[in-house]
Order: C-alpha cells, then structure tokens, then sequence
C-alpha cells in the first residue's frame, strides 16, 4: 500500500507544468488576500478570520489536490473567500489550481521578494508641483470629494479632539499632514501617488523628477486595484459595531459579484481614469445603483396595498455603503397627482449608528448588499377622493452628519468652531436630491 504514495505523488508533480507564473488572473481575482506570491500576506488579510491561507506552506484542509482546489475555487469558503464558479470558465479555474500546486512543490525558496508600498506621503511635495502638468486630472480633482476631504465638518469636530485621534483623522482625509491642524487639500495627489520609492501608478517608467523623491517609479501592481483604495475605505475588523467596522467597503465588495467579476473600484469610481470619483453626491451615480420595481396597487374593501422593492443592481457594495448617506422611501395616496395628507407610509434604507457614552452603538442596519433587494408593501385604509398612488425614493447623502451637527451646535462651542460646524451643517443640508418617483392609477371605488 505505502509504496504507492510516491507514486501517485510523482504523478501529480509531473502533471503541474514547468514554470507557471501566476495567471493573469491571480493579480485582480487572489493576490488582494493571498498576496502576490500565495503567501497569504495581501493587504486584506488583515480582514478575515481565520486570515487567508499561506498557499504555499500551509495546510489545505478542503483538499489540496487539483480536485479539491478546484471545488474551493469554484464555490468559495463560508469564512469570506469568494466563489468564483460563475465568473470564471474552467480553464481559467484550472490555472489557478495549477499555479498553487505549482508554488507548493516550488516551495518557498525562490519567493518573489515584492511587497506593495503601504500608505505614505511626502509633505514637502504638494498637488500644487502635479496639477501645471496635468490639468485634465487637477480639474477633475477638484470637484471631487476627495479634495473636499478638509472640509468644515472635520475641522470643525478637531476642536474636540484630542491630538492623536486627530492625526487618525488626517491618515484619511489628508495623509500629507499627519500632524499639523492647518486646512489642506484633503486627499490630494501626493497622498494616493507618492512613496518614499517614487511615484506609485507608473509601471516602473521613469517620471521626470519631482522634489523630495527619487522620480523612479514604484512598480505597484495593486495600484490599479480596489486594493489602493482599501487602507482609508476600510476599517479594522478591531473597530466593529455590532460585527461590522463603520467603513467596511473593501470587504462589501469582496463578498459581491464584482470582485470574482474581476471589476474594481476603479471600474465604477474611475472610468476612463476619471479623477471626480463621484458617488454618493452624484444623483446619476446613485440613480445607477438601484433598479425600483412595483407590483399593481391592491384595492380590497375600503384598503389600498401596493407592494415595492429596491434592488442593488449597480453598487459594488451595500447601498449605501456607510453610515453616512440615507435613502428614503415614502409613499402617499395622491388625488389628481397631489399627495393627500396623512396617507404616507416611510422606510429608511441605512445604518443608524450613534456614538454614546465613548462607544458607537447601532440602531438599525437596512442598507441592501450587492445584488440583494429590499421589498416591503404600503398598506392602508384607502381616501375616498384618491385616484393613485405614488412612490417616491429619495437620497440623502450628508444625513448622519445632519444631525451629528445639530447635536454639536447645541452644546456651547469656540465662535471659530462653531462658525465651521455652521459651514458644515449648510452643506449637508443640501445636498439631497430625488432618484425616483412612479406613480400608479388606482382603480376606483367601484372595482370592490
Ligand atoms: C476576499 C479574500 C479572499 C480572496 C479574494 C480569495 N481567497 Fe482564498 N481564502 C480566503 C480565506 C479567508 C481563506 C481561509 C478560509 C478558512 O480557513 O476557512 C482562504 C483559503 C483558500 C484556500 C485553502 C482551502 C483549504 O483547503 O484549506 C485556497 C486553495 C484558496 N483560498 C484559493 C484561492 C484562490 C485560487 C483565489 C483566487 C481565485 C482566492 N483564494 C481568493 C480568502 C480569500
Ligand atoms: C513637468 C511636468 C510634470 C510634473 C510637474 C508632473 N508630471 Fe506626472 N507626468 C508628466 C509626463 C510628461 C508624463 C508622461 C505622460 C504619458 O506617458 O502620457 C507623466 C506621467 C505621470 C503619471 C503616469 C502615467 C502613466 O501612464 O502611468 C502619473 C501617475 C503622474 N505623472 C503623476 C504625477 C504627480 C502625482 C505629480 C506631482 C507630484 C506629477 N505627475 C508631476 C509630467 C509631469
Ligand atoms: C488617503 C485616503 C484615501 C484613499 C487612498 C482613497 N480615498 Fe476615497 N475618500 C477618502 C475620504 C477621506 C473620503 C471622504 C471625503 C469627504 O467627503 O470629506 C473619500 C470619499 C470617496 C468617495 C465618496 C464620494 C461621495 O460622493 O460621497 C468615493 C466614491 C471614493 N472616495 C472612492 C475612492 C476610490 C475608488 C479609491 C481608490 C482608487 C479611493 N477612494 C482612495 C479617502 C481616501
Ligand atoms: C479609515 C479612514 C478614515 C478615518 C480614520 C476617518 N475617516 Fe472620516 N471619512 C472617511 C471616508 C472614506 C469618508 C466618506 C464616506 C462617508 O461619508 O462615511 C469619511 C467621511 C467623513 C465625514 C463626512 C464628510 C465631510 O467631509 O463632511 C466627516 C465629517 C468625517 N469623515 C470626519 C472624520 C473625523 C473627525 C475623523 C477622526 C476622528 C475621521 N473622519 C476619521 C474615512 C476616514
Ligand atoms: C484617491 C487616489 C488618487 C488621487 C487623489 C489622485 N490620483 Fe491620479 N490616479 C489614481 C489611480 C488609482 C490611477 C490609475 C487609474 C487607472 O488607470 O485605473 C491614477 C492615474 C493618474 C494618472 C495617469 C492617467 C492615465 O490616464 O494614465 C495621472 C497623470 C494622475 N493620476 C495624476 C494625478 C494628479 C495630478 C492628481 C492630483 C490633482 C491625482 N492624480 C490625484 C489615484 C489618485
Ligand atoms: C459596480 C460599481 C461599483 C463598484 C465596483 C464600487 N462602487 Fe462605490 N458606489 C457605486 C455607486 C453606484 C454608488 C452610489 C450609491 C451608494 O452610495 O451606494 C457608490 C458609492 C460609493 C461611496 C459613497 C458613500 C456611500 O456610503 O455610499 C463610496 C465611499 C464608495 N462607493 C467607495 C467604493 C470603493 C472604495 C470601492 C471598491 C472597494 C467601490 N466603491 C466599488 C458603485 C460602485
């Protein structure tokens, strides 16, 4: 019986070929959480418990021959890996299982040394040295939200705060300055393309000097991956209210059909290298994210029921992602296209969270994850003079911080402090907009 083992093990070697290097899809579909080598060391390992296995040295308990690797590509592990069945064709599945094995009977000897640059920025080097030569993106820049990341509404709340919990603020909203209090550009250039190495994003050619760094580039194959986004869209599991981080973005996206789909944040948030990176603040940006559906109005006795859903078709993660927007349905009895009063019901698609006592604490969670729906029906007692019925989805991108903000006036505060938290209010306030009205004709009352 035991001399057959080399045997069998001889022919698996022999049936892994030669010198595979990763597949191209390792890169975009594995290496987020693996790493680039399989060592199980990418920059989202941190988000899974258990973390992502060492491919290479440790143990495949779900089977670690071709079969069994195949079986764990293609449906996933409950514990946060993704299947990848329906997105990839066998051949491509095939591939990957072969490149594991392969790295396994490689061992760990002629590893890949590459590690990608974690977060850094160089504060002697400012967007003013980047946006004369390219325009296009400076503009584009900003208008968005990332230049707007120094807003009032975060400088105006460092008036409370304590040195250090500002210097996490400024990791995210303005990584050039990780120590000043001063206005700045929020999330400029330099913060997502600057490393001590060079800039980051250029395929290892060679950019023409800039002050403070080498001007070499940073060959940096997560750059063009949602990875480069992960570090200030998602928070450590550590920071979970009740099981989920306030910002858990990266890992929405990971558990949906985008990432096995091979589309990254840049495939929504950037297309065609536009730097706007519009979102929840762009009603068209947000009208794509939902598909709403309604059944035809019910008029029972003298009850009206009319049933809806709204389906997350176009978000590569829970819509809305944070706890910050709100999306508002509401819907009333109308008479000649005029609501009638009183006759509204109300559902609030969100994350209600609220910071008491030193500690964040969740109300409610509704938010709809990617590809799922949210169905509910409005039901009832009918007005005589009602002839429709109309659906109105409404979305509030600013709404926690609308209120955090009255809070926040309502104590006693610095007359600076509270001249930026006004500013802040203001803007928040508005910026909602409607994504969607239907209307539908009731019947009438003689259809009893
Ligand atoms: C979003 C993160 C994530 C991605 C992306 C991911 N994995 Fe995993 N993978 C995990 C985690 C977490 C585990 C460990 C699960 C456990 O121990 O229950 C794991 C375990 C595995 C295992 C070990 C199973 C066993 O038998 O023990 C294999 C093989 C594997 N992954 C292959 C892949 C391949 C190939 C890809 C790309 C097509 C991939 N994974 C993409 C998170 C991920
Ligand atoms: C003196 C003009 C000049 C300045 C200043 C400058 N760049 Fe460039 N940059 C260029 C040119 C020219 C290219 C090459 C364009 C091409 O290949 O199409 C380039 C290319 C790039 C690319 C890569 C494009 C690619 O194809 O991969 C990035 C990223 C970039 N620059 C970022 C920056 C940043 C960030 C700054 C400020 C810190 C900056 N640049 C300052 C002229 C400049
Ligand atoms: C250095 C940290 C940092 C990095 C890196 C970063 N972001 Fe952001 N991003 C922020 C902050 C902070 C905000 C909130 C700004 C505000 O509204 O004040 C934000 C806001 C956004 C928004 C919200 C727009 C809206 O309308 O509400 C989108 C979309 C976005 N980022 C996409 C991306 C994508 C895609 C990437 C990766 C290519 C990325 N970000 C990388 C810090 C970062
Ligand atoms: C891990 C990165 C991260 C850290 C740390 C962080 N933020 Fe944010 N913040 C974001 C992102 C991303 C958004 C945009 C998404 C959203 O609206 O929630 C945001 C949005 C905001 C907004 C609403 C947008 C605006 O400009 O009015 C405020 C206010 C804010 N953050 C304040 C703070 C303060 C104060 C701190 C420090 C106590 C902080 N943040 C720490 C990433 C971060
Ligand atoms: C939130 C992170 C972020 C910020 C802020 C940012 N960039 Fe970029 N930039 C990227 C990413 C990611 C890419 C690669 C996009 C892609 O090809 O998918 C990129 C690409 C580029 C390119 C190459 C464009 C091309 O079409 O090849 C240039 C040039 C550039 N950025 C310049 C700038 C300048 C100048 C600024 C400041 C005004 C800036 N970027 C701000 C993330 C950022
Ligand atoms: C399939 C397209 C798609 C992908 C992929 C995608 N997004 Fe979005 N994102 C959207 C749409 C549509 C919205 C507007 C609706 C909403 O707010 O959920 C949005 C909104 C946002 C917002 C606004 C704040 C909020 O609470 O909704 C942020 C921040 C954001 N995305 C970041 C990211 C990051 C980071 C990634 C990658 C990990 C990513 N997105 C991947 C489509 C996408």
């Amino acid at each position: 019986m035991h001399a057959l083992i080399p045997f069998v093990y001889l022919f698996v070697l022999a049936s892994i070929p030669a010198d595979p290097r990763p597949p191209a899809l390792w890169g975009t579909r594995c290496a987020p959480c693996h790493g680039e080598a399989a060592r199980g060391d990418g920059p989202a390992a941190h988000l899974y418990r258990p973390p992502p296995r060492d491919l290479v040295t440790g143990r495949l308990i779900y089977g670690g021959d071709r079969i069994g690797l195949r079986r764990t590509i293609r449906n996933g592990l409950p514990t946060g890996m993704p299947a990848f069945g329906e997105a990839l064709n066998e051949a491509q599945i095939d591939a990957l299982a072969d490149y594991i094995l392969h790295r396994r009977a490689q061992g760990v000897s002629e590893e890949v040394a590459w590690k990608p640059p974690g977060p850094m920025a160089i504060s002697q080097t400012t967007t003013a040295s980047c946006v004369g030569c390219h325009k296009k993106q400076a503009d584009a820049w900003r208008a968005s939200r990332h230049a707007m990341a120094m807003g009032p509404g975060v400088i105006g709340q460092y008036g409370e705060l304590k040195n250090a919990d500002v210097k996490r603020c400024n990791e995210c909203h303005a990584p050039a300055l990780l120590e000043s209090r001063e206005q700045t550009d929020g999330v400029d250039c330099v913060s997502c393309h600057l490393t001590p190495d060079g800039l980051r994003g250029l395929n290892g050619r060679r950019h023409i000097p800039i002050p403070e760094t080498s001007g070499e580039g940073a060959i940096d194959p997560g750059f063009r991956r949602s990875d480069s986004c992960l570090h200030c869209h998602n928070l450590p599991l550590g920071t979970a209210v009740d099981g989920r981080p306030l910002l858990d973005t990266w890992r929405e996206w990971a558990a949906s059909r985008w990432l096995p789909n091979g589309t990254q944040c840049h495939g929504c948030h950037m297309p065609n290298g536009d730097h706007g990176f519009h979102g929840a603040h762009d009603p068209g940006r947000v009208r794509s994210a939902v598909k709403v559906k309604t059944l035809d109005p019910v008029e029972r006795g003298d009850r009206v029921s009319w049933g809806f859903s709204i389906g997350n078709v176009g978000a590569g993660h829970h819509f809305p992602t944070t706890a910050t927007p709100r999306a508002i349905v509401t819907i009333s009895q109308t008479a000649q296209g005029v609501p009638l009063e009183s006759t509204h019901s109300l559902w609030s698609i969100g994350r209600e969270v609220e910071f008491i006592d030193g500690q964040w604490v969740q109300h409610f969670d509704t938010r709809i994850p990617s590809g799922a729906h949210f169905a509910s029906s409005y039901e009832a007692p009918r007005r005589p003079n009602a002839d429709g019925v109309r659906l109105e989805l409404s979305f509030f991108p600013d709404w926690h911080y609308t209120g955090l903000f009255e809070t926040i006036l309502s104590r006693g505060l610095s007359v600076i402090a509270r001249e930026r938290i006004e500013a802040g209010y203001k803007n928040t306030r508005s910026s909602a907009f409607l994504v969607e009205r239907v209307d539908r004709q009731l019947a009438g009352p003689n259809e009893r």
